[in-house]
């Protein structure tokens, strides 16, 4: 959703703030748009149009820009369709600015401050603008103004403010939305996610919620909406400078889907000693999992299918009590939740609103929380009393990869450490689980070393319509992450399906040559689900089946096979997830779509 960039400094602006939106492009938008500080002529001159980010550039190729100040944005459109008017940035009298967010009563502030024939757009950012205009009218003071416009505004919001004649400032003000800050030897910075910064700097904080920045090119300065003066507390990000570019790969996804076995070593490294789970370096006290009865994970898309993986596993090693709730439903659901209650919010951007929100009620209502996380510092990891961070690096691709595998990592070294400190286990048996579980990079690594093998699988459902995803128990879990990431960038409608719940409804689907991608890692519950598979060939499907090496029989030598290397069961999720993110991945690049930005997606969803 939305990207915001903002640079005052010693360099030109332009290329950064182009730099910078491309860098931002993955979060998903509609239009883009600039506004730079125009030095000799006292104003700001604002550049936007729908579209890309390429089209913004072509729109200021042949004007003589040369600032060195100005602010950025990448717009998502919720408020208002999709033209040059509603891109921002918006300006109104000596206000221009960017927003994330979505300002609730605008139509509120729009007859209490008598805007509707002053505004342009549709927008709620407008507005905003132009209440922000009133107060500077008042009184020409940028932080009095920022502080009784904000006052009024009811919603999410990161606002990135330029007044024309406070040249080469940038002001900002953010509640819930985010906004990451620097200085630099080379200026001031800021974005709405560190994405942006990596390249200039690895240092950066967050800006608390309702506090005032003001950035100039060699100081960066904060208030609280008290006037006190508030001190950035800096972070250090440990991706590497390079770590948000393709390196030579066509696009991200396929990158981040190569990544997955350093990543998973990441996560994993560090978190045990002698052989046994170790979260002293995340400072987690044994006493959060020993103090719980029941557990709850509360997560969007990808990142809740990695608790559905966790809570069968929850269920077979520790026989406790789990739900996993989608966070846009938690709220509304009346969840049983008290202080006995281990909430666990999974998100790989930390930024996701409905997590967040889902979070905070949680707590609301007594519960402890730990949340897994991809980007140190975000909201989510802010609001948890514990964080476990998924070392993943920076996840570009929308279609989330490495994010999913080092979270389902860090879910089962929860797991053995909850079996080890609540004696379920002994340590002779987790020392075994860990094993185990190091091995999977390795194991990963050799799937990954046949990828054209699934290449030539995905050749086979280019064309397809529909596509069912088959399987049971772990496996079901699986696939309903497998069919998210093919429906995601390839648009093929793809269903996963408990196999054993076929014969109820969904058979009828099956006619000839209807693709079914079969999935067995399961010993136990093997022969029942090769007779589901069965069932759907004879009514004539195409299946593709993805099978555990130690599973293979003559009888499954008939339908084109994947084989997927050994590792015990409940392992078998990584390898064949991972077979699963390449098989839409070929599928995607092979029908000659932009995998990594798929149409009507954003990879941070910022609004409920
Ligand atoms: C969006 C993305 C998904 C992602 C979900 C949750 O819908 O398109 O890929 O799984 O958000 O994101 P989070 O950052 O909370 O993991």
């Amino acid at each position: 959703m939305c990207g915001i960039i903002g640079y005052t400094g010693s360099k030109q602006v332009k290329p950064i703030i182009i730099d910078a939106l491309t860098t931002l492009e993955y979060r998903g938008y509609d239009s883009a748009g600039m506004a730079v500080c125009n030095n000799q002529k006292n104003r700001t001159d604002v550049y936007k149009c729908a579209g890309r980010v390429r089209d913004l550039e072509k729109k200021c190729e042949f004007k003589d820009i040369d600032s060195t100040c100005g602010i950025g944005h990448t717009r998502w459109a919720t408020h208002g369709g999709v033209c040059d008017t509603n891109a921002h940035p918006h300006s109104v009298g000596k206000v221009t600015l960017v927003h994330n967010g979505i300002i609730e009563n605008y139509k509120d502030l729009i007859d209490e401050f008598d805007l509707s024939s002053a505004l342009t757009s549709e927008t709620d950012t407008e507005v905003a603008a132009a209440v922000l205009d009133h107060f500077y009218e008042k009184g020409h003071d940028a932080k009095k103004a920022v502080k009784s416009a904000v006052k009024k505004l009811k919603g999410t919001f990161a606002l990135v403010i330029m007044f024309s004649d406070i040249p080469d400032v940038i002001y900002s003000i953010r509640n819930v939305s985010p906004i990451v800050a620097t200085l630099s030897e080379e200026g001031a910075m800021l974005a709405s996610d560190n994405t942006a910064l990596c390249r200039f700097t690895d240092r950066y904080f967050v800006v608390p919620e309702y506090t005032i920045v003001e950035l100039k090119k060699d100081k960066v300065t904060m208030w609280d909406l008290n006037d006190n003066e508030i001190t950035p507390q800096y972070l250090t990000m440990d991706w590497e400078k390079n770590s948000a570019e393709k390196n030579g790969y066509p696009f991200y996804m396929e990158k981040e889907i190569m990544e997955q076995p350093k990543a998973i070593r990441d996560t994993i490294s560090g978190r045990t000693r002698a052989g046994i789970p170790n979260f002293e370096a995340d400072h987690i006290p044994d006493s959060l999992f020993t103090g719980c009865e029941r557990i709850c994970v509360v997560a969007c898309g990808t990142a809740m299918h990695a608790g559905l993986v966790f809570q069968a596993l929850v269920k077979s090693r520790l026989n406790m009590h789990i739900d996993v709730e989608l966070a846009s439903e938690f709220m509304y659901s009346d969840p049983v939740i008290d202080e006995k209650t281990l909430v666990i919010a999974v998100s790989q951007s930390g930024e996701t609103i409905d997590t967040l929100e889902a979070l905070k009620y949680a707590r609301r209502k007594g519960a402890k929380s730990l949340s897994i996380i991809n980007v140190k510092g975000s909201s989510i990891a802010r609001e948890s009393d514990y964080v476990l961070y998924t070392n993943a690096g920076p996840e570009i691709a929308v279609a989330s990869t490495k994010a999913y595998t080092t979270q389902l990592a860090l879910f089962y070294l929860i797991v053995y450490k909850m079996a080890h400190i609540r004696g379920v286990l002994s340590d002779d048996e987790i020392r075994e689980c860990i094993r185990n579980l190091k091995r999977v990079p390795e194991v990963v690594s050799s799937v990954l070393d046949e990828k054209n093998a699934v290449h030539v699988i995905a050749r086979g459902v280019l064309d397809a319509k529909d596509l069912f995803m088959i399987g049971r128990g772990l496996d079901y879990s699986i696939l309903m992450e497998g069919s998210l990431k093919l429906k995601e960038v390839s648009y093929i409608h793809s269903e996963a399906y408990a196999s054993g719940e076929l014969k109820h409804g969904p058979i009828a689907l099956i006619t000839d040559n209807t693709p079914v991608v079969a999935l067995v890692t399961q010993e136990r519950i093997m022969s029942k689900e090769l007779s589901n598979i069965r069932e759907v060939r004879s009514r004539g499907a195409d299946v593709a089946l993805f099978i555990k090496a130690d599973l293979i029989q003559s009888s499954t030598r008939e339908f084109d096979t994947f084989v997927l290397p050994n590792l015990p069961d409940e392992l078998m999720v990584f390898p064949a997830s991972v077979a699963l993110q390449l098989l839409a991945y070929y599928v995607s690049s092979d029908k000659g779509f932009d995998v990594d930005k798929p149409r009507n997606l954003a990879k941070v969803v910022t609004v409920e």
